[in-house]
């Protein structure tokens, strides 16, 4: 006989550290508020769910949820408001899930996890995840007083599994947690430790709120911008100058003339990015009469206009540029200039294409080379 499941979802907490004008657990997220989400997540796995209201809005929760729930007043702690849910679970029930609406977009998958550990024989289960921070425990005074083993310790969530009597024993006996595992471990109850999950990440403050945004709606919400840049320089008269082009040296070249290395392909991609984020252009941005920019390489002003499309809250997700000109072939050295624009811009995906223009124009009659780029960029938040 399959055992039946009952789940307690603590939403009687005023959301203080959230901030917003009404119950943390009646904020909304995308298209429902938290209490629903978490809900919508238990209600597959469990055959009851009991649901913890701030006092005053338990009329609210129940208009809200309908009749598959039961609402019920909260208490003053969260260990006060699973008590009191918890006496409205019948002996029926063998399991009980604990879950905080605030963890509003954990997976059915998870809480599925944890009644299989029960049902496998398990009294307590516990979500969680590896600590990436190394952690301290300090004393009254603000000095370290231990470095737990960083390997040994977990970040916990929840829904946690209880077997119904082990947790209404723990809650008999009870001070104030803010996990019930802590309860059940003080009863000396074995408690296992399962896989969490990212999406269960407690929604604390707004920034959580945003994330949680992003896992339900990843890229959809972002801002996609697209932006275009050109460039041209005519090739010097000196013949001692040095061809400098998408990032890369070119032997047996002659140069262009120009205030910085003159690398038209570099300064299209700079002119694309900073075109993309709106934020004007090479000129605008590090002027031609600024001498800290005097001969300065085009991969020092992709990195300098990466760093300001950076600051305007953009990541690149490509950029594309193609050089106009009879010399020199691109060709042989495509891989390398990727490579070159690649790293000055710390990674990003690049193309590289090249073009002559049939003996038409400047550029075909070999008295300089252009070239015409394009960007684009999505907001990373
Ligand atoms: N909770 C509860 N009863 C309480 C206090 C908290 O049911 N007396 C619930 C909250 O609604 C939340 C969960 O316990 O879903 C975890 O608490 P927390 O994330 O701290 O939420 P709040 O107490 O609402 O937020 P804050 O601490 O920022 O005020
Ligand atoms: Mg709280």
């Amino acid at each position: 006989m399959i055992k039946k499941t009952a789940a307690i979802i603590a939403g009687a907490g005023s959301g203080h550290r959230l901030g917003a004008d009404l119950p943390k657990a009646l904020v909304k997220l995308i298209d429902k508020t938290l209490v629903e989400h978490a809900v919508n997540s238990l209600a597959p796995v469990a055959q009851l769910i009991v649901v913890t209201a701030p006092a005053g809005f338990e009329d609210q929760f129940k208009s809200i949820l309908g009749d598959q729930v039961k609402v019920i007043t909260g208490g003053v702690l969260r260990s006060d408001s699973i008590r009191i849910a918890l006496a409205e679970i019948g002996n029926e029930y063998e399991f009980v899930l604990v879950h905080d609406a605030a963890r509003a977009i954990a997976s059915t998958q998870l809480a599925t996890n944890v009644i299989n550990e029960l049902a496998s024989g398990e009294q307590a289960v516990i979500p969680a995840l590896d600590v990436v921070d190394t952690i301290k425990e300090i004393d009254a005074n603000g000095y370290v007083r231990n470095t737990p083993e960083r390997a040994n310790l977990r970040a916990v969530q929840t829904p946690q599994g209880f077997v119904k009597s082990v947790l209404a024993h723990a809650h008999a006996s009870a001070e104030d947690a803010t996990d019930d595992a802590a309860l059940v471990e003080a009863i000396g109850i074995k408690v296992k430790v399962i896989a969490g999950e990212e999406r269960a990440l407690k929604i604390t403050t707004k920034s959580d709120l945003a994330r949680a945004v992003e896992i339900l709606l990843p890229n959809i919400q972002r801002e996609i911008r697209v932006g275009i840049g050109t460039d041209a320089h005519a090739f010097s008269a000196d013949t001692s100058r040095k061809l400098w082009l998408a990032g890369l040296l070119w032997d047996g070249e002659i140069g262009v003339d120009g205030h910085s290395d003159g690398d038209v392909a570099a300064h299209a991609i700079c002119d694309a990015l900073l075109s993309a984020a709106n934020l004007g252009d090479l000129g605008s941005n590090f002027g031609v009469s600024d001498p800290k920019y005097a001969g300065a390489s085009g991969a020092t002003l992709l990195t300098e206009s990466l760093n300001k499309v950076i600051s305007a809250g953009f990541v690149i997700e490509n950029v594309a540029v193609q050089i106009v000109g009879n010399r020199p072939k691109i060709g042989t050295r495509r891989a390398e200039a990727i490579s070159a624009i690649s790293k000055a811009l710390n990674g990003a995906v690049v193309s590289v294409s090249a073009t002559s223009t049939d003996g038409l124009g400047f550029t075909g009659e070999g008295k300089g080379l252009s070239a015409i780029a394009t960007a684009l960029i999505i907001s990373a938040k």
